[in-house]
């Protein structure tokens, strides 16, 4: 189960960083360009904040059974990585993509909706790019 889990949380990444960049994108443009909020608009926002989701749950599972989350081993760059940076970079991350997408539900003008979502998925996407341990920089870790 263990390898299963890190294997589609290191899989969903790049599902969950597509759709963040489509949605930060589609968000922008049609801040700027003062477009209207459609239904795909909505869908694609959805869609976003629930593959952040489901990696927050796979996460969370991961958090509790990985070999490289030890509190014991701080002193390591590599345990240090998963058993802080990695854990509240994400949840600061996740939060921010979680305000986003409600506080444009929640706002009525087009313009405002498309907003909320790219400044906090924007800077959502931001951190979760930082946070990503990606292979050149945490040894042992893969692209998918
Ligand atoms: C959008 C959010 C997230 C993304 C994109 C993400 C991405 C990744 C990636 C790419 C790996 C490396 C897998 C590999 O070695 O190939 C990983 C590992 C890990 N993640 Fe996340 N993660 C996210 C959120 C979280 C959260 C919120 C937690 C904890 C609550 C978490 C806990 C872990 C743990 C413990 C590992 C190490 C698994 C292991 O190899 O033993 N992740 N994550």
């Amino acid at each position: 189960m263990y390898s299963g889990l890190v294997h589609a949380h290191s899989g969903l990444r790049w599902v969950a960083l597509i759709l963040l960049v489509a949605a930060v994108a589609t968000a922008f443009g049609r801040w700027q360009s003062r477009n209207a909020f459609t239904e795909s608009n909505r869908k694609l926002y959805l869609f976003t904040l629930i593959a952040v989701h489901t990696q927050l749950l796979i996460g969370l599972v991961l958090y509790f059974i990985s070999p490289k989350v030890d509190f014991g081993m701080m002193s390591d760059k590599l345990y240090r990585f998963y058993t802080v940076e990695h854990l509240v970079g994400m949840l600061i991350a996740i939060a921010l993509v979680t305000v986003g997408y409600s506080r444009s539900k929640r706002l009525t003008d087009a313009a405002d909706k498309h907003k909320a979502v790219a400044i906090f998925m924007g800077i959502g996407l931001l951190i979760i790019l930082a946070s990503i341990p990606w292979p050149f920089r945490i040894p042992g870790a893969g692209w998918f």
